[in-house]
């Protein structure tokens, strides 16, 4: 059986408002997409990664990040596109065969080992699954002055995390029906939507983790510098 993951790396992230994209500012002296790469390459059943980055960003990613912190299961650095499902899509086509693929976000540094466990254990059994937690605020929808209009039943939200993980014929399969239709008005925003959308296919939520945030805005580096001491990160 082989087992690929996908590191997605090529976001703009508009939301942080920094001068360095978020995926390569610094955390404890290392970028904070080494973190993800780190855990995927100490992941024993992991076989391969394809980190995909933007075009002019390829040979700094080889040279400072893969290189030097010899990072062997990355097999390719591939670029990206517009949007995150399109940066998923072009590193699909790029993985090739394989059993399984693990989705993640390059902005979540602290996926885990006991996690990525769990996530094989259940594709294995049920063909796809996310990483997920429940949500500790109630999430209502509003309407367009802002005012609420109904309110989810807080024991049935999750918040969905990656990795996400799937039978790679699956997930290949349905990204491509995808692309066959009008894909900018689907408001694709992760990988299981994808197969849920074009092939009403189940995606089981595994247990994930309060520590798998991911870095979107500025506080949010804040945390992490916390939770990198809190789990003993600093000296991978
Ligand atoms: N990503 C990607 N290709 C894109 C957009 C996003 O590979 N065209 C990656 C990001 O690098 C990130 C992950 O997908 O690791 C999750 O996306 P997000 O948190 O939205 O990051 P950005 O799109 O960079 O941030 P923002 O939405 O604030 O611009
Ligand atoms: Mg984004």
């Amino acid at each position: 059986e082989k087992h690929t993951a996908i590191v997605l790396a090529a976001g703009s992230g508009k939301r942080m408002h920094s001068q360095v994209q978020k995926q390569y500012m610094d955390l404890f002296g290392k970028p904070v997409l080494y973190y993800a790469l780190r855990q995927f390459e100490e992941c024993e059943f992991i076989d391969e990664v394809i980190l995909v980055t933007k075009k002019d960003e390829i040979a700094y990613c080889r040279e400072k990040i893969v290189e030097v912190y010899h990072l062997q299961k990355v097999k390719d650095i591939i670029e990206g596109g517009e949007e995150r499902y399109l940066s998923v899509y072009n590193a699909l086509k790029a993985a090739g065969a394989c059993d399984y693929i693990y989705i993640h976000d390059g902005a979540r540094p602290f996926v885990d080992q006991e996690m990525l466990q769990r996530l094989k254990e259940a594709v294995c059994t049920y063909g796809a699954c996310v990483a997920a937690v429940p949500s500790k605020d109630t999430l209502k929808l509003a309407d367009e002055a802002l005012f609420a209009k109904e309110t989810l039943k807080r024991s049935e939200v999750w918040n969905i995390q990656t990795p996400q993980v799937f039978a790679y014929p699956d997930i290949l399969g349905a990204y491509e029906k995808m692309m066959q239709e009008d894909h900018t008005k689907m408001g694709i925003t992760d990988d299981a939507m994808v197969l849920e959308k074009m092939e009403g296919q189940k995606v089981k939520l595994v247990e994930g983790s309060y520590y798998n945030i991911k870095i979107t805005t500025p506080e949010d580096l804040d945390i992490a510098e916390i939770f990198v001491k809190k789990c003993n990160l600093q000296e991978n």
